[in-house]
């Protein structure tokens, strides 16, 4: 290995290994987890029934342990049950949607992409369901002096970790909404985040409500997703 950078940190390596599984074995628990996940859908119709704080402490570190570009977990997120808090959030988003809606913000080819879904500015759902979850991206550190710290592919990073959020939640029974009520600075606001961070997706979590209905949708199938070139 080369000598490292100056001022750079020796790296420190540690063994690591994973249990080789039977390819049998593999394919059961690809199969059961495929299928579990095929069965999320993105829910805007919770109930109030409270969920325990804990599950969403282990929704978030599970994101938490996504890779990151060098490492810099670009990531912070604001767990909210505060029914003033969540209001507060619900007309500031309402306020941005209906400006989006029906204000004229919105381009009719978006419009028309978001038809099928039935969606409107109407978010009643940000103060029913127990938390909403804010994902924020750092856009970039600080050193201790205070001095700027770059991140790299911060974007991609939280993307990510909130990709393991969402299957943490569905793995525990729960619903959640990727939300992107924009423009997202109200968030920022709201929660009293350093002009560092950037709203990257508001995440309501609970239990669907019990005449919870969503829309009827087709995914893609393996060969319009995927090239497979084989030796
Ligand atoms: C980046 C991103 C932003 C989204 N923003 C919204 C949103 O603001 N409001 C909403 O109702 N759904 C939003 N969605 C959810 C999509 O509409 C939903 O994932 C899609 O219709 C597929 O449905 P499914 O998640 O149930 O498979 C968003 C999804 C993604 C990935």
């Amino acid at each position: 290995m080369s000598e490292p950078a100056p001022g750079t940190r020796e790296p420190r390596l540690v063994p690591y290994a994973r249990p080789r599984l039977e390819a049998s074995e593999a394919l059961t628990r690809a199969r059961e987890f495929r299928a579990d996940m095929a069965a999320r859908r993105s829910v805007r119709m919770f109930s109030a029934d409270p969920v325990p704080r804990e599950l969403i402490e282990l929704a978030i570190m599970t994101a938490a342990s996504a890779p990151s570009g060098a490492h810099q977990q670009p990531w912070t997120f604001v767990a909210v049950s505060d029914p003033d808090v969540k209001h507060r959030i619900r007309v500031a988003a309402e306020e941005e949607e209906r400006r989006n809606y029906e204000g004229g913000r919105m381009p009719a080819e978006w419009r028309a992409a978001l038809a099928p879904l039935g969606t409107d500015w109407q978010k009643p759902f940000l103060e029913i369901a127990p938390w909403l979850v804010v994902a924020f991206e750092q856009v970039h550190g600080s050193f201790p002096d205070g001095t700027v710290k770059k991140h790299y592919y911060a974007r991609e990073s939280v993307g990510i970790a909130c990709g393991l959020f969402i299957t943490a939640i569905h793995r525990m029974g729960l619903v959640t909404l990727t939300h992107t009520p924009s423009p997202m600075g109200f968030l920022a606001r709201i929660l009293e985040r350093p002009r560092s961070e950037r709203p990257f997706l508001l995440l309501p979590v609970g239990y669907p409500a019990t005449d919870c209905t969503v829309p009827d949708l087709a995914r893609k199938s393996l060969d319009e997703v995927a090239l497979f070139l084989e030796g």
